[in-house]
């Protein structure tokens, strides 16, 4: 038996319940949507719509029905349309896909399989792993939609749970000491919930004393960078930052706009004031990068990170031996602990959400908004793929770690240990970040 099926034992008896649960955030994300924004433009950054979840369909049916059962195709063209490892981007909008129903049709029959054959009995580890891995898959999927909706200025997604938390709490300024010491940095083999490839194994890593801020960058705080000049200063960024700044020709975060001597920001199709004590979001990790520059910071390894959301904190205070599967312990991420699954359909001051402070004091370090870290992505010693072969190895080397999950994040898939990676020139994401003091 693989390690990572063990582990399944522990997990939700019923895996369709994860399952129907991001389905119907798929199918919150489309509703509405006309032809055309279900194709939307040719954006590198982006999917047609109409695909994406298609996509998702074949993604279960790839993984259980044919790879487990090894059954055939329930849509027989669908390895031409649907395999995103085969079907190269920029033709997935010259495809002949199914209409809308067509494509929700066959969504689905391939769940309706999927529960059918767990009826009556309980799953085994290895199909276990499966149905969390191509339930997550959609999880990812559904954030980018939420994400694919603020690039192409589409309306505010209308999600079931929404709800309305009182979250005007203000800044919470200031650093925290975080002792050095030996983190194990990674998955334990003992670990809860489901591990991804790229965070196998734990292994130890030797981290100085450090001080991080107790909460992500504000609105308010990179808004003095802007109108310090931080876009024009050019000692602010490195090589890859200057090329990015003048092929972007970017002078501010990419969603703000100044009216009448303001800042104005669009969220979705809505322009509103910008919101001075909530995380600055939509920044890419050269943005990032110059504004620490800026203020005589730098980002955090991702090591200092996980230890400071993640390592209990020894008597002496250096970090301790014991990790933490989340910064507040083991409890699920409840909504006073962290804004993630859309609940708030958006940020939160950084004030909130005190009842998740990690045990040095750091804050929202899960949830609100994704945290661009230093560090490039790179294997763990011993690295190899899972299932999902082209999940994590294809993009080492060339993309940059970001940790926490942000405010469209499922909470499901999220922990304190969870590596993102994307690209440092995307500002389309969820994405934020913290500094430490140099
Ligand atoms: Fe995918």
């Amino acid at each position: 038996m693989e390690p990572e099926m063990d582990r399944q034992t522990e997990t939700s008896a019923d895996p369709m319940v994860a399952l129907r649960d991001a389905r119907a955030r798929t199918l919150e994300l489309v509703a509405g949507l006309d032809g055309a924004a279900l194709m939307g433009p040719r954006l590198s950054i982006v999917n047609p719509l109409l695909w994406e979840i298609g996509h998702l369909a074949w993604f279960h049916e790839h993984f259980v029905l044919r790879g487990l059962d090894r059954r055939g195709p329930l849509l027989p063209q669908a390895d031409a349309l649907y395999d995103s490892a085969a079907v190269p981007h920029a033709t997935r909008w010259d495809l002949p896909l199914p209409t809308l129903d067509e494509t929700l049709g066959y969504m689905e029959r391939v769940q309706d399989a999927l529960a059918d054959r767990l009826t009556g009995r309980t799953p085994d580890p290895r199909e276990a792993y499966l149905y969390q891995l191509v339930g997550l898959h959609e999880d990812m999927h559904g954030e980018a939609f939420t994400y694919t909706r603020q690039t192409l200025g589409q309306p505010r997604p209308v999600f079931a749970t929404a709800h309305d938390d009182a979250t005007e709490t203000g800044p919470w300024p200031g650093d925290t000491e975080v002792g050095g010491g030996t983190l194990r940095l990674g998955a334990d083999r003992d670990a809860s919930g489901f591990v991804f490839d790229n965070e196998k194994w734990a292994h130890p890593v030797e981290i100085a004393p450090f001080r991080i801020a107790k909460a992500p960058v504000t609105n308010g705080e990179f808004v003095a960078f802007v109108d310090d000049g931080g876009y024009r200063t050019e000692r602010f960024w490195d090589g890859e930052g200057l090329a990015w700044l003048a092929a972007s020709g970017a002078t501010h975060p990419i969603y703000w706009q100044r009216s009448e001597g303001t800042w104005q920001v669009r969220a979705f199709d809505h322009e509103g004031p910008l919101h001075p004590h909530r995380p600055v979001i939509h920044v890419n990790w050269h943005e990032a990068r110059a504004f620490c520059r800026w203020a005589g910071r730098r980002l955090p390894t991702e090591a200092e990170w996980e230890a400071a959301a993640t390592a209990e904190r020894a008597p002496d205070g250096r970090l301790g031996k014991a990790k933490r599967t989340y910064p507040w312990g083991e409890a699920a991420p409840d909504r006073t602990r962290a804004n993630l699954d859309g609940g708030r359909l958006g940020t939160v001051d950084v004030a909130a959400h005190g009842a998740g402070d990690s045990p040095w004091g750091c804050r929202q370090m899960v949830g609100n908004v994704w945290e661009w870290t230093e560090s490039t992505f790179l294997p763990f010693p011993g690295f190899a793929p899972d299932a999902y072969a082209e999940y994590s190895a294809p993009s080492f080397g060339t993309r940059k770690v970001l940790r926490g999950g942000a405010w469209a994040t499922r909470a499901r898939m999220v922990t304190g240990r969870y590596r993102n990676f994307f690209g440092p020139d995307r500002r389309d994401v969820f994405a934020g970040f913290r500094t430490v003091a140099v």
